[in-house]
């Protein structure tokens, strides 16, 4: 798919590599919770190590471990032939630990160059940034990375995968010789992906370590030099990359058999007659350009598009968002143009953000409390069955399998992605008619997709509308009965059932071919 000849993978390590880190026994516990028991690993210079695991894992654990953000009850961790209880953030920094996370934090208003040597101590005499030598460097650097960015271009002007890339060059020019990556993947779009994974071949090349989490396995698969699955806090195995066997990892990964890619059965017509809904000229100037399409009660309309297409922005203004300068929803041929999410929420629609922190979540409320708020606001009457709302959350949670003590434990304590297995209890169990979904399993293990995936498909066939904005291929062709796909605010083109596929997505995203 992508022109990257084979060969280009870093080269097999021929001499012994530098051992830079070496953990025994690490241990970490929560109340209620043992999130790292006697955990192994080590790395070496040059290596792509990555680490598996569902939801709840442990992997961002060990990841804080690892620089310093939390203290280890037990373990060791031996980092360059000296060994330590546990680090601060300083310390990690200080002997070449950097971390990636998802969202790099960058300032839009400055370049890339200056974004790059930011806090760093790279001042002139009279301790005035020194722009010319600061510009050098950063070009320096990524040249040497094969990245032909400007250093001068102002960060508010790129992608959000250029931004990425711009993240990981700035947490290698402070001497890093460890690199974690903690799903920085989970925002790009396939071409983008391919654009960072190459990025990271060359980095270790380096003799950079690097550890690499991913709920992509395709990813993981592809550049990992070993692989180490977690399961419930403890390591089940190290695999070597090249040799893996793929269906073993995920039964480690998942306790049970799970296929990499879900295939749904074809959808029963529904009973009842089916009710449609037509979005109609939906326009935000700037942003969303007159788009207009229809789906029907009991199909799955996926959204496809690279990221900033106005995807987003779509979902957004039909939910009531955003304002919008121009529009009309109309269900079941009746006008619910919601004006606000309310609004939206009374008409029966509901979205499932990718945003889960800032617009999906309470987080200092409870499980139960943030899957229950839905239902009750829209139930009417003014007594609610407490012990009856307890069994409703309890079921939900056991299906989405969200790991958690109790239903009572604060959103703020789950992993990432069981706050995102939240988000969905909440919505899945309103009755409403229409689900936007934003990138519904962004975060989410290969394990818990199958059953989102079920829940998607019984909501359909229940005669329900299901739209799904999706950067995920394989969860785009194979869970959507048409995709629109989205480019520069506009609709450009909607795939029949047919002429869906990966090649097609994708060429119509970037505007090969015009319709
Ligand atoms: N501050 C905390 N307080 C209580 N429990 C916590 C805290 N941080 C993490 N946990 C728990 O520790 C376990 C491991 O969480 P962790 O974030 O490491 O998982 P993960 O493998 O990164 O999962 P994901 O794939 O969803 O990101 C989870 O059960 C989580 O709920
Ligand atoms: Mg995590």
């Amino acid at each position: 798919m992508s022109g990257r000849p084979r060969g280009a993978r870093h080269p097999v390590p021929q001499k012994e590599h530098v051992k830079l880190l070496e953990i025994r026994g690490l241990t970490k516990t929560f109340p209620g919770v043992v999130a790292l028991e006697n955990v192994d690993f080590d790395l070496s210079a040059g290596e792509i190590h990555c680490l598996v695991g569902e939801n709840g894992a442990g992997k961002s654990t060990f990841i804080k471990v690892l620089s310093g953000a939390l203290a280890p009850d037990r373990g060791t961790l031996r980092l360059f032939d000296a060994e330590y209880q546990s680090l601060t953030p300083r310390q990690a920094i200080d002997l070449g630990v950097q971390t990636v996370y998802q969202e790099s934090i960058l300032v839009g208003t400055l370049t890339i160059g200056e974004n790059i040597y930011l806090g760093h101590e790279n001042l002139t005499r009279t301790g005035f940034f020194d722009v010319s030598s600061t510009m050098r460097r950063a070009r320096e650097l990524m040249v040497s990375l094969g990245i032909g960015f400007n250093p001068r271009t102002v960060v508010s002007e790129l992608s959000t995968a250029e931004r990425q890339i711009v993240g990981i060059v700035k947490a290698l020019s402070k001497d890093a010789r460890i690199l974690v990556l903690d799903e920085p993947t989970a925002s790009l779009s396939s071409s983008e992906k391919e654009m960072l994974l190459g990025l990271l071949r060359t980095i270790a090349a380096h003799e950079v370590g690097i550890i690499y989490i991913s709920h992509h396995l395709e990813e993981v698969f592809e550049v990992g030099d070993r692989i180490t699955v977690l399961k419930d806090g403890r390591r089940v195995s190290t695999h070597e990359g090249k040799t893996v066997d793929r269906e073993l990892l995920i039964r480690e990964m998942v306790g049970r058999d799970a296929s990499l890619f879900y295939r749904r059965e074809p959808a029963e017509p529904s009973a009842n007659r089916p009710k449609n809904l037509r979005v109609e000229n939906y326009t935000r100037k700037g942003v969303v350009d007159g788009i207009t399409f229809e789906v029907a009660g009991g199909e799955i309309f996926g959204i496809g598009g690279m990221v900033g297409a106005g995807r987003t922005e779509l979902v957004r203004l039909l939910f009531g968002l955003d304002t919008r300068d121009a529009g009309r929803l109309l269900y079941d041929g009746r006008d619910i143009t919601p004006s606000t999410p309310l609004h939206a929420i009374r008409h029966g629609l509901c979205l499932i953000t990718e945003d889960r922190q800032k617009t999906g979540l309470i987080l200092v409320r409870s499980v139960k409390e943030n899957v229950s708020i839905a239902r009750l606001a829209l139930k009417a009457g003014p007594f609610m069955n407490l012990r009856e709302e307890d069994g409703v959350v309890s079921d939900i949670v056991r299906q989405l399998r969200i790991m958690t003590p109790s239903i009572r434990q604060e959103v703020v304590n789950l992993s990432g992605g069981n706050q995102q297995k939240v988000v969905l209890a909440k919505w899945m169990l309103t009755d409403a008619d229409i689900f936007l979904f934003d990138e519904p399993t962004r975060g989410i293990d290969i394990g818990s997709k199958e059953e989102i995936y079920r829940l998607m498909t019984s909501l359909a066939s229940q005669g329900r509308i299901v739209i799904m904005v999706s950067s995920d291929m394989p969860e785009l062709t194979s869970m959507s009965d048409r995709v629109g796909i989205m480019r520069g605010g506009r609709m450009v083109c909607i795939l029949e059932r047919g002429e869906i596929s990966e090649e097609a997505i994708l060429s119509h995203s970037i505007g090969a071919i015009q319709r």
